[in-house]
């Protein structure tokens, strides 16, 4: 595991790009993984302007993301199709066509994961998986349990977990209670991974999840048995 510290959050968003465009550089049909959320935020800036500037091409790049809120439509102002839209698709020369969420309105969530795993299998696996940590040691939406799961599925969202997303909705009662998100199999099968990680806040988690015991009520900490991990954070000590 290679462990990159940065002095700013901006210099990690630079980093965390410079290893994304890097994989589309290398591989210009490469099968991104990707995550929401606000880590990410800068790292997708930095795409979107490297990709304005010519020095990007995404047109030949698949995405697949982590995960969705169970119930919000793609058109619904917080549903993660809709903040990939904003804040990567819609700023690159993507085909749309060739970006995936999780389906969130899927009435039979355990068959849409299987045919999300079956696509990602069939185009050969994800080269490079972004991912970032929630406060709760989840990647994706894989929340601490008592096993690990592998395939793409429903989850509970834990209350640790509502509270951190209530900052982006108007409520904390208009937080969906569930999400479909990938499973470990797909992650742990990506043939990189990359965590953006920002904030002191983050930093006994973080700790725990990269040096701790390999455990599912940590479920980040699985990726220490990943043979090719790359961290990019601004936090000190770690
Ligand atoms: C979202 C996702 C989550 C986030 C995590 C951290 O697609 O995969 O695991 O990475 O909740 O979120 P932020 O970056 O908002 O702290």
């Amino acid at each position: 595991m290679k462990v990159i510290r940065t002095k700013s959050y901006e210099e990690m968003s630079r980093v965390a790009a410079d290893v994304i465009g890097a994989q589309i550089i290398m591989k210009n049909d490469c099968l991104l993984g990707l995550a929401t959320g606000t880590t990410p935020l800068g790292t997708y800036a930095e795409l979107a302007s490297r990709c304005a500037a010519g020095e990007l091409d995404f047109s030949k790049v698949r995405t697949v993301n982590l995960d969705e809120y169970k119930g919000l439509a793609p058109d619904h102002v917080q549903s993660y199709r809709y903040f990939m839209d904003k804040h990567l698709f819609d700023l690159v020369n993507i085909d749309k066509a060739n970006t995936r969420v999780p389906d969130g309105l899927a009435e039979d969530s355990a068959a849409m994961g299987l045919a999300y795993d079956e696509y990602i299998e069939s185009v050969g696996g994800i080269d490079l998986q972004l991912l970032g940590i929630g406060h709760d040691g989840h990647i994706g939406f894989n929340e601490p349990d008592d096993c690990f799961t592998g395939p793409t599925h429903l989850v509970d969202l834990t209350e640790m977990t509502i509270d951190a997303n209530s900052r982006l909705f108007e409520s904390r009662d208009e937080v969906p209670r569930q999400a479909v998100t990938m499973g470990m199999k797909s992650i742990m099968q990506a043939k990189k991974i990359l965590m953006v990680v920002n904030g002191e806040e983050k930093k006994e988690i973080l700790k725990a999840a990269l040096y701790g015991e390999i455990t599912p009520q940590v479920p980040a900490s699985l990726i220490q048995l990943h043979p090719d991990v790359t961290v990019v954070t601004d936090i000190e000590d770690i």
